[in-house]
């Protein structure tokens, strides 16, 4: 879908998006359509249970003379609380009422903004964001679906008080958008489709922007010492794969910033089997690995003046006569030996060694790893948060004030020696599960002992990788929740 931007003025016609402020005032270019149509807008208003509360909407189809095919009357509640994110979602809830109409060309006028903490073009340049994260779909798969099923909308055109402000504004966001994208199709894929070696290959796509890209393969692994990852991926006739990105828009002597994703392209639990309800949904287990991809698509798109590293872990931990078993004793890159006695705690040994690698390699000033880590995440926040694990109280805080920011929340979680402890077992350095109590912990304190004394933050995924329902800037399916959480982290602390 195209976004354009132009100035605050009435169209001759066609499909137009209006605003209201709660108890039912209408903008500046609201009363000037009202006008146009005889006043059309007013009576339908007053005959609705519409009263400009955020999400409260109005769909007029060629009211009054006929002059817009299409009249949307968007609520956007009280002025004052009316920021970046209210914009997206508005921009958000336009795109999803017009594609109920059927137009494929609109115009959004949000001129209410001007009475909000944000003025100028910044408004209308986050309704475009919003509007086209929320035009995301995945439907490549879908050969017969009838083109009237199809969201219609082609192009949008936002009226701004300054038009030239709102394209600049927009030119990064539309790159962070075009990451967030690339995450939501990776997570979206199915497995027989995207796997480890067809997984890295979209990583290598990003040489195109200017990532510089390796592949290692599982002899290159072995090499390392990697006994821990390629534990997980034996059983697969997949080959694992390690990928490994570099973008270099900092100065040559910058530490970089590293980031690390989990890449189960399919955990079925390997020999430690998971029951067939819901299986499905452990096509999107690579989701840690599609934000780190997505991320580096967005800082390399929008040229970020940073140094960062991607790495991703890829297996697919599947049963077979050649898969790893309950009790085995595998040895990490890192010298320490690990006793997995659960083959289906495998996405912290796929980033024991992708940390190690990373920190041992890079010399990273930070690392943050990504990870549809545990189940009992999703018992404990929801889709709300994602956990956030840390050594480092500084980097915590910059990750939670950046999800707070772009609307992706992070919700800090405790880490300690009591719940290291779980880990411990006789006949190895550690095991790889820490029982029933405080799962989610436990599987962070094993990542930790992968990590030397250094900023590093965990951000455990699992319960807002994928959504079963729409809402305003997120279509149901991958969410690609954390692209712009850490793209933000990076611009506010680590670029210049
Ligand atoms: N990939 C799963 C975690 C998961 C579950 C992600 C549901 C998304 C939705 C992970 O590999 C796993 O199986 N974790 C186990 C750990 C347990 C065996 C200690 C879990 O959470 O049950
Ligand atoms: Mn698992
Ligand atoms: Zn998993």
């Amino acid at each position: 879908m195209k976004i354009r931007f132009d100035d605050l003025t009435l169209p001759e016609g066609g499909a137009i998006v209006i605003t209201a402020a709660k108890d039912g005032s209408l903008s500046g270019s609201a009363v000037a359509v009202d006008k146009a149509l005889d006043g059309a807008v007013g009576r339908a208003l007053a005959a609705s249970r519409f009263k400009g509360n955020v999400g409260d909407q109005l769909v007029l189809h060629s009211p009054g003379d006929g002059k817009f095919d299409r009249v949307v009357l968007l609520g956007l509640g009280n002025p004052k609380d009316f920021g970046v994110l209210a914009a997206q979602k508005a921009g958000g809830r336009a795109l999803a009422a017009l594609n109920g109409t059927g137009a494929k060309t609109a115009t959004l006028l949000l001129d209410l903004a001007k009475n909000a903490e944000i003025g100028g073009g910044d408004a209308a340049a986050h309704a475009g964001f919003g509007a086209l994260l929320r035009s995301y779909r995945f439907d490549k798969y879908r050969t017969k679906e009838e083109p009237e099923q199809k969201p219609t909308m082609r192009r949008i055109v936002i009226g701004s008080p300054n038009a030239a402000a709102s394209r600049k504004a927009f030119k990064p966001l539309e790159k962070v958008a075009g990451g967030v994208f690339m995450t939501r199709d990776l997570v979206s894929e199915p497995a027989n489709i995207l796997y480890p070696e067809t997984l890295a290959e979209q990583g290598a796509a990003l040489r195109e922007l200017g990532v510089e890209v390796e592949i290692l393969d599982e002899d290159a692994m072995r090499e390392l010492g990697m006994g821990a990852l390629l534990g997980v991926g034996q059983g697969s006739k997949r080959e694992s794969k390690l990928l490994v990105m570099q973008w270099k828009g900092g100065g040559a002597t910058k530490d970089p910033v590293a980031f690390v994703g989990k890449g189960v392209t399919f955990d079925t639990g390997g020999i430690s089997i998971k029951s067939a309800a819901g299986m499905e949904d452990m096509k999107w287990d690579m989701g840690g690995a599609g934000v780190v991809v997505g991320l580096m698509k967005a800082l390399a798109g929008r040229k970020a003046k940073c140094n960062a590293v991607g790495v991703a872990g890829l297996v697919e931990n599947m049963p077979s006569g050649n898969a790893q078993r309950p009790g085995d004793i595998v040895t990490s890159m890192s010298g320490q030996t690990i006793e997995v006695l659960n083959t289906d705690a495998e996405g912290r040994l796929v980033l024991a060694d992708a940390l190690w690698y990373t920190q041992d390699r890079f010399k990273p000033q930070l690392m943050v790893n990504l990870a549809t880590l545990t189940g009992a995440i999703i018992i404990a926040l929801g889709s709300e948060n994602c956990g956030l694990f840390s050594n480092n109280d500084e980097l915590a805080e910059r990750i939670m004030a950046a999800g707070k920011a772009v609307g992706e929340h992070a919700w800090r979680m405790p880490l300690g020696d009591g719940y290291d402890k779980q880990l411990n077992t006789d006949v190895a350095d550690m095991k790889n599960i820490g029982g029933r109590e405080a799962g989610s912990i436990t599987a962070a304190q094993f990542l930790q002992r992968f990590v030397n004394d250094m900023p590093w933050a965990h951000l455990d995924i699992a319960g807002v990788t994928w959504t079963k329902k729409n809402a305003a800037t997120v279509p149901k399916g991958g969410t690609g929740f954390g692209v712009q959480m850490l793209n933000r982290l990076v611009e506010e602390n680590y670029e210049g």
